[in-house]
């Protein structure tokens, strides 16, 4: 699998603004997109994770929340069906059904690193973080016989600096995610941590 650059960063149109599709009707779209179970529980943990953030964090209205929460259900929608052309197909649905260009940004400044695009604001910094580091706390939750019952901040801590767990993880997407927010590793590990554990 090769993930190609998106090879330009503007996205949407601007006369969208506050066009959003429902959590419904984002929901539909993953059933049809997605078969992978695991891979849509990812979307919705990502997606409760920011929301939360918006809320608890942002202070957001109930529309922007919805946008943080639609970027994070929606960020790797196209990746089951079409890995080599990941993030370019799910934006040019996105732009079709004209969704507003942020949520549309956001999905696309997930990981610059591959799709070429940086994240530009608050929410676009906040999937960058939340996305492999929600993904490697739930890997850590699954090897527990309790799950996220018990669970610790540093024996997460400890995994991330343990390089065979959950390989896959780059740990250098998250420092250099992190280091573009001012927010303690620490707390965002508790946070997700206590936002996704109960999502199904
Ligand atoms: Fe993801």
């Amino acid at each position: 699998m090769s993930i190609h650059t998106l090879g330009r960063n503007s996205f949407g149109n601007a006369a969208n603004a506050g066009n959003l599709m429902t959590i419904e009707e984002a929901y539909q779209l993953l059933n049809d997109w997605v078969p992978n179970d695991r891979l849509r529980l990812h979307m919705k943990q990502v997606a409760a994770v920011m929301k939360a953030w918006a809320l608890e964090k942002q202070a957001a209205d109930e529309i922007t929340a919805r946008k943080w929460e639609l970027a994070g259900l929606l960020h790797d929608a196209d990746w089951e069906k079409h890995p080599d052309d990941h993030c370019r197909i799910i934006i040019e649905e996105l732009e079709r059904r004209n969704i507003d260009p942020e949520v549309i940004h956001c999905i696309a400044s997930h990981g610059p690193r591959y799709f070429g695009v940086e994240p530009n604001n608050t929410m676009d910094k906040m999937i960058y973080v939340f996305d492999e580091l929600s993904g490697f706390i739930h890997a850590a939750a699954l090897i527990r016989p309790t799950r996220y019952d018990g669970m610790d901040v540093k024996s997460v801590l400890k995994k991330l600096k343990t390089p065979s767990f959950a390989a896959q993880v780059n740990r250098d997407d998250i420092t250099d995610a992190i280091a573009r927010v001012n927010i303690p590793l620490e707390e965002i590990i508790q946070f997700i941590i206590d936002h996704q554990k109960d999502v199904q």
